[in-house]
């Protein structure tokens, strides 16, 4: 038999295939805190223990967030090239703050977010959940991941953000192609320019929107630190949640314990979503802590000053008594927003995207059910997410609603909703995405 791995390989077929059971060997092997290469060569512990995560978390003097302080990159042994390290370079964003400055940036997020009502994000929701459901309903099967989860999170943040028809569309454009890893140093210029833009217009003409009330926020953010937040709010905010919607129907449909309670009404939607919280959450072993000084953890493990420590908030669940709590018990105590100062400032948001998503889904298509050669995962050290979720289901009419852009657009000429439905079937994921954005746009 070949030898064990000393190290969990986050970026092997083997975790991604069963992340779940490569974390429990790992924590049965080296207890709450084990070594893990997140990419060949490139080496971080991981740490798998309830209290350990919370009492790191609310020790930011000790734990910091600023990778600058990464021990490797410092001393030139991690390659430029390698694509995680995209997910761990020090930007000018609260996620790498710390202190005061976090203190700052963290509360524009937090004071703008908190205007929005959430009864304003559940009715958005609904619509943009709506128009999706119609471009695909009549078929009798989509993939979910593509046609509805990945699109509905960012509809609505774009709607809520006051993105215009245009920067809407090079949004959602260029942030599919970076999911995709598409030519991804274009698809990141182009996000970032189309949220430059997005501010420019919001100086012009400010609305009622998130956009303009970070612009216009008391803590004063340059035009520079305000296109930092934009661009990890919006980028951490959809992908999560398109993992939660996703997560969610795939947990309702394929989970037989979760789906008979479902049926027979001893849970709802919200109690399926804290169990993907819980069992699969669509953040995980990130973000990433830096010790300043070493730490010496119960089992004797060392870790030096500068290496990176991942957040396993799997591995902490399932490693508490029972695996968790029963899905019956509605327990929100999971570590899946985070835990301290950098704890997630859209709780709010994800929760509200992810019910009324599934609601409708549900709702509308009452037979759903899996399809053949169902839901895989992604390959990702730092998400637990479905690569698909293909599904089928009676064909049903759609509900005839024109997605907004088309129906009015002072800058473009506006386009009538014909009915025509995106052309989507046997397509590469990228190009099914970009006819579905173009469909929307009305293009
Ligand atoms: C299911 C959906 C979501 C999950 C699971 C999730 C999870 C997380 C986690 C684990 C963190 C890091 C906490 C830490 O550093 O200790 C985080 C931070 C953050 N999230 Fe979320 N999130 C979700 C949705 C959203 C949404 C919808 C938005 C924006 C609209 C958002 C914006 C942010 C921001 C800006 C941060 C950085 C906070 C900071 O560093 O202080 N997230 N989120």
């Amino acid at each position: 038999m070949a030898p064990r791995c000393p190290h969990a390989e986050l970026h092997s077929a083997e975790f991604h295939a069963d992340p779940h059971a490569v974390n429990q060997r790992m924590v049965e092997e080296h207890g709450p805190v084990f070594p893990a290469e997140i990419f060949p060569g490139i080496k971080a512990w991981v740490v798998a223990d309830y209290s350990l995560i919370t009492a790191w978390c609310r020790d930011p003097r000790t734990f910091r967030r600023d990778s600058r302080l990464w021990l490797d990159w410092r001393e030139g042994r991690i390659p430029d090239d390698a694509p995680v390290v995209a997910m761990m370079m020090h930007r000018p964003n609260l996620l790498y703050a710390d202190g005061d400055e976090h203190a700052r940036l963290k509360r524009v997020v937090v004071d703008s977010l908190g205007r929005v009502p959430e009864s304003r994000i559940g009715d958005i929701t609904r619509r943009h959940a709506d128009i999706l459901i119609d471009a695909f309903c009549q078929r009798g099967h989509a993939e979910l991941v593509s046609e509805y989860a990945r699109l509905l999170p960012l509809l609505v943040l774009c709607d809520v953000f006051g993105f215009s028809r245009d920067v809407g569309e090079r949004v959602l454009n260029s942030l599919g192609d970076l999911w995709d890893g598409i030519d991804v140093i274009k698809a990141n210029g182009e996000y970032e320019r189309a949220l430059s833009d997005a501010i420019s217009a919001k100086h012009a003409s400010p609305g009622d929107d998130i956009t303009s009330w970070m612009l216009e926020h008391r803590a004063g953010l340059s035009d520079e630190e305000l296109l930092a937040q934009l661009v990890v709010t919006i980028g951490a905010g959809a992908e999560p949640t398109a993992n939660l919607v996703s997560g969610t129907v795939h947990t309702l449909l394929a989970d037989d314990d979760v789906r008979q309670a479902f049926r027979g009404a001893r849970v709802g939607i919200g109690e399926a979503i804290d169990q993907v919280l819980w069992r699969d959450p669509p953040v995980n072993n990130y973000p990433v802590l830096y010790p300043v000084k070493d730490v010496r953890v119960s089992t004797g493990t060392v870790i030096r000053a500068g290496e990176p420590i991942l957040l396993g908030y799997a591995a902490a669940h399932a490693a508490m008594s029972g695996g968790g709590p029963d899905i019956e018990q509605g327990n929100r105590a999971h570590l899946a927003f985070g835990v301290g100062p950098h704890r997630c400032p859209a709780q709010g948001f994800a929760y509200a995207i992810a019910q009324v998503g599934v609601d409708a889904l549900t709702k509308r298509l009452p037979d759903l059910r899996t399809a053949e050669g169902a839901a895989q995962r992604r390959p990702a050290p730092f998400a637990l997410a479905l690569a698909a979720l293909p599904v089928t289901f009676t064909p049903d009419p759609p509900k005839g609603t024109t997605p907004p852009w088309q129906q009015t657009s002072p800058s473009s000429t506006p386009t009538t909703s014909t009915g025509r439905q995106p052309s989507s079937e046997a397509e590469a994921p990228s190009s099914k995405l970009r006819s579905l954005v173009a469909w929307l746009f009305g293009r």
